[in-house]
């Protein structure tokens, strides 16, 4: 090149890439906190905010705007208008009816069915490709309807499940034993709800079956009444966090953002997300949470977890229990 000049059009430019963008929907105090915890922890470049609430949708999303300079690089944008959902690679479902003290999730499932129906046909229309996660409750039947409603394949449209109801159930165990939370593994199953079960038979502390766990310095053995003990206040603690503040959302949001990056990452990670069963025990036609692969492609696999016959039962008992309320709302 003797003028001095070069020929760009030789060189191949990079292609900018394409960032990773999550919409929530509902900007209540679990949407809006979904928000905050994803952008805290950099789930996803952009994310978006939608609600048909406008002057809330707008504030929570200024509000949050406001603090990005203090958070990983990332975009929040907030709208009543679908399209703020567009192209979204995750889409996280939280809106609904709230429950108040006293009532249970189930109580919820007619104000939220009828809430899903509206919206999810214009969110498809925006982002058809998108891996659709339900977390409004009662989760379980919400994402059964969704998945009638929409006719989306089961990896595609799956429900947050007992990933929140589990890591209660760890942190109960950590506090326990005197051990990190980190090091415990343990997961609730079958409804997000009353009827949930713990896995006892496949919990682990530190790669030591829980049920072999002797103790360490001065604690003790997780006996049946410690068992027994901590499942009670798993199932009963979102009940004492209505009662004391109106609703939950830290864990909650934090239990979404896990879902997000499982996804986004493409990380294969094993949670424990309410899907469509198919002879999982001989469970089959309803949604419920057991261990299962999450990925970019949404939930490809339930894990075979080996369960005692109690679990088994009691797996089975809370199909029993969702299918009747799933038929009740004709589906
Ligand atoms: C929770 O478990 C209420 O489902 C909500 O925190």
């Amino acid at each position: 090149d003797q003028t001095g000049t070069r020929d760009r059009s030789a060189v191949a430019l990079p292609r900018a890439r394409k960032t990773t963008k999550v919409a929530v929907v509902g900007a209540g105090a679990v949407g809006s906190t979904m928000a905050y915890a994803a952008l805290m922890r950099g789930s996803a470049r952009t994310v978006a905010l939608f609600d048909i609430n406008k002057a809330k949708v707008e504030a929570e999303a200024l509000d949050l705007a406001h603090g990005i300079q203090f958070m990983p690089m990332a975009q929040v944008v907030g709208s009543d208008d679908v399209a703020v959902c567009a192209d979204a690679d995750v889409i996280m479902v939280t809106a609904g009816a709230k429950q108040k003290p006293g009532q249970t999730r189930i109580d919820l499932a007619e104000a939220t069915i009828g809430l899903v129906s509206k919206i999810l046909p214009s969110l498809l229309e925006v982002a058809p490709d998108a891996i659709y996660v339900m977390v409004t409750n009662p989760v379980d039947i919400v994402t059964y309807a969704s998945l009638k409603i929409t006719g989306l394949p089961p990896t595609q449209l799956f429900g947050s499940g007992t990933v929140l109801d589990s890591s209660r159930l760890r942190y109960l165990i950590a506090e326990h034993a005197g051990v990190a939370v980190q090091n415990v593994h343990a997961y609730m199953a079958g409804e997000h709800g009353d009827s949930e079960i713990p896995l006892w038979s496949s919990a682990t502390i530190g790669g030591v079956p829980l049920l072999d766990w002797s103790g360490i310095e001065g604690r003790g053995a997780l006996t049946l009444s410690d068992r027994d003990e901590i499942a009670h206040e798993v199932v009963n603690s979102a009940y004492r966090i209505i009662e004391g503040k109106g609703a939950t959302n830290y864990a909650v949001a934090l239990a979404g953002t896990r879902i997000i990056e499982a996804v986004l990452n493409d990380e294969n990670r094993v949670l424990p997300v309410s899907t469509l069963l198919d002879d999982y025990y001989g469970i089959s036609d309803i949604c419920l949470s057991v261990p299962t692969l999450v990925g970019r492609r949404g939930c490809t696999d339930r894990l075979a977890v080996p369960l005692s016959p109690v679990e088994i039962r009691g797996l089975q008992h809370s199909a029993t229990a969702l299918k009747a309320v799933a038929r009740q709302f004709g589906y």
